[in-house]
């Protein structure tokens, strides 16, 4: 009897004192994020009144960062400093990359589904797969691999399913979900050496990729509620959301689990893609896991995000689809059902201009987002407190007036141009693929993939929009995806 009740007031006191520590950490949180702030900012974002002006959160952010005078804006409630100054880019980049770290918020956002992976870690964690990764994507065998995959996905699937609708009546394709099939794909075979078949004649679900899709939008879900207090009492009683989460985090679990016990019984010394590198250094297999799949994070939906957006200017400049045509008849000759080498890309500088301009106005990745560490002063004299939340937006950047001109709201390839050439520009005023310190690994093999892809398209199909008035209106999620897919009518090209 005497037993039973100790245990009971030990489920008591345990209970209750998990209720005051949810109480007093929600207390601060409320506290540090100012819900009563009554600026203009705060109160159009608390109320949703800027979308009554603007169909997407980026264009309201734009439309506010460029009437700051020093590029820099708060939003209180959110507990967050937005910027699109290309000084204080580098900054938090580069110079102070230290005290800039993705920081815990955000790791433990993505931590259920990315583990100890590169894109989700900071300090040694990270320094440490940054190196090895360098080391294997660095050399000309891996690049090589990543163009052979793309090539082969090209030919054998993406091109017989565009002509197998080309020229009917009813054809619609929505070239957004080809697309994330194709880099799915692709992505797959780099990072594992198997193939889901996502983009076959059939259009097959793939358990994989609809597990992966589900676990990588719901974890990004997760950044929309007001604190993350919210997801976590969700996860710990296993509810909603939380709970489809952990589901679909156990199929993708699973699947790559077996994956990697395959391989543990095959000899992967000839084999090329990355996990099969990596496991040359690495024996521990969660650890494997966590790696690789964050390179299916980090290059699945963005090469996707590109072409869409790509394509989508595309449709509304002819004259550039037509220089990018003359510029590669020129180069390759004129049989449309012929893939440029590598060596033809390169000798691409109207196209590479036209993927960067593409990338400018629709950055596949709109925004990013670090943890101050210690209290700190950007250098438009912005002062950070230690934890907040500081986001650079390579989305408004590329429609600031004071990096790119006056014409910065036109998709203008000539622009990375000179004589001819294709010239860089500084990567703190083009962050498309962050810069500094940790930019991005797959820069130059998603440049290629993007190229190879869009100009096959081009040089043997003629894309209309099925709704040639489509604007693009985004979803919320870690990279830019259009509402409602990109539906769109294809013709053989007659030559
Ligand atoms: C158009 C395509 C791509 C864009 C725009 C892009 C952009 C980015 C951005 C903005 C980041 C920084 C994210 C952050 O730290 O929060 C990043 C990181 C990264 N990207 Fe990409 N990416 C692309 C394609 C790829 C591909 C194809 C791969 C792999 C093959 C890849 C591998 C990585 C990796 C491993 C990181 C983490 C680097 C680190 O934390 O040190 N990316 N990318």
């Amino acid at each position: 009897m005497v037993f039973e009740a100790f245990s009971w007031l030990r489920l008591f006191l345990f209970f209750t004192s998990i209720a005051c520590f949810f109480i007093v950490s929600l207390s601060v949180f409320v506290l540090r994020l100012k819900p009563w702030c009554s600026c203009e900012i705060c109160q159009s974002f608390l109320s949703s009144r800027w979308s009554l002006e603007f169909s997407n959160l980026c264009d309201w952010y734009s439309h506010l960062l460029l009437k700051s005078e020093t590029g820099t804006i708060r939003v209180h409630v959110l507990g967050n400093i937005i910027t699109a100054n290309p000084e204080n880019v580098e900054y938090m980049l580069k110079t102070r990359f230290d005290n800039y770290p993705k920081g815990k918020t955000f790791s433990a956002i993505l931590g259920d589904l990315l583990g100890k992976g590169i894109f989700n870690v900071d300090g040694h964690l990270w320094k440490f797969q940054r190196k090895m990764a360098c080391l294997e994507l660095g050399n000309l065998s891996a690049k090589s691999y990543a163009f052979e995959i793309a090539v082969s996905e090209i030919r054998s699937r993406l091109i017989p399913l565009l002509s197998s609708v080309a020229g009917k009546e009813n054809g619609v394709l929505d070239l957004q979900d080809v697309f994330q099939r194709f880099s799915f794909d692709s992505i797959c075979k780099f990072s594992f050496g198997q193939d889901p078949g996502c983009l076959k004649l059939s259009l097959p679900v793939s358990e994989f990729a609809v597990a992966f899709d589900l676990a990588s939008k719901l974890s990004a879900d997760r950044a929309l509620t007001v604190s993350p207090l919210i997801w976590k009492i969700k996860r710990f009683f296993n509810l909603g959301s939380e709970k489809k989460l952990k589901e679909a985090i156990k199929s993708v679990n699973i699947l790559a689990e077996e994956l990697i016990k395959q391989k543990r019984n095959m000899d992967v010394s000839s084999h090329e893609d990355l996990l099969s590198r990596f496991m040359a250094t690495i024996d521990d297999d969660k650890f494997l896991r966590d790696i690789v799949i964050s390179f299916l994070l980090a290059g699945r939906d963005t090469i996707a995000s590109s072409l869409t957006t790509f394509f989508w200017l595309l449709s509304n400049h002819p004259d550039v689809t037509l220089a990018i045509r003359e510029e590669s008849d020129h180069i390759m000759g004129s049989k449309t059902q012929d893939l440029a080498s590598f060596e033809q890309l390169r000798e691409m500088h109207y196209l590479q201009a036209a993927v960067h301009e593409s990338m400018r106005l629709f950055p596949p990745v709109q925004f990013d987002s670090k943890f101050c560490q210690e209290d700190d002063i950007l250098p438009d004299g912005t002062f950070v407190a230690k934890g907040t939340r500081v986001t650079y937006h390579p989305y408004a950047m590329g429609r600031m007036e004071t990096i790119w001109g006056p014409d910065c709201l036109e998709f203008k390839p000539e622009r990375w141009l000179q004589d001819g050439i294709f010239k860089q520009v500084n990567p703190f005023k083009y962050p498309v693929f962050q810069a500094g310190v940790r930019v991005c690994l797959g820069k130059e093999m998603a440049l290629v993939e993007m190229k190879t892809v869009a100009l096959s398209l081009i040089r043997q199909f003629d894309i209309q929009m099925a709704n040639p008035n489509q604007t693009l209106k985004f979803m919320p999620g870690l990279t830019a995806t259009v509402k409602n897919g990109l539906p769109v009518f294809v013709e053989e090209r007659n030559r």
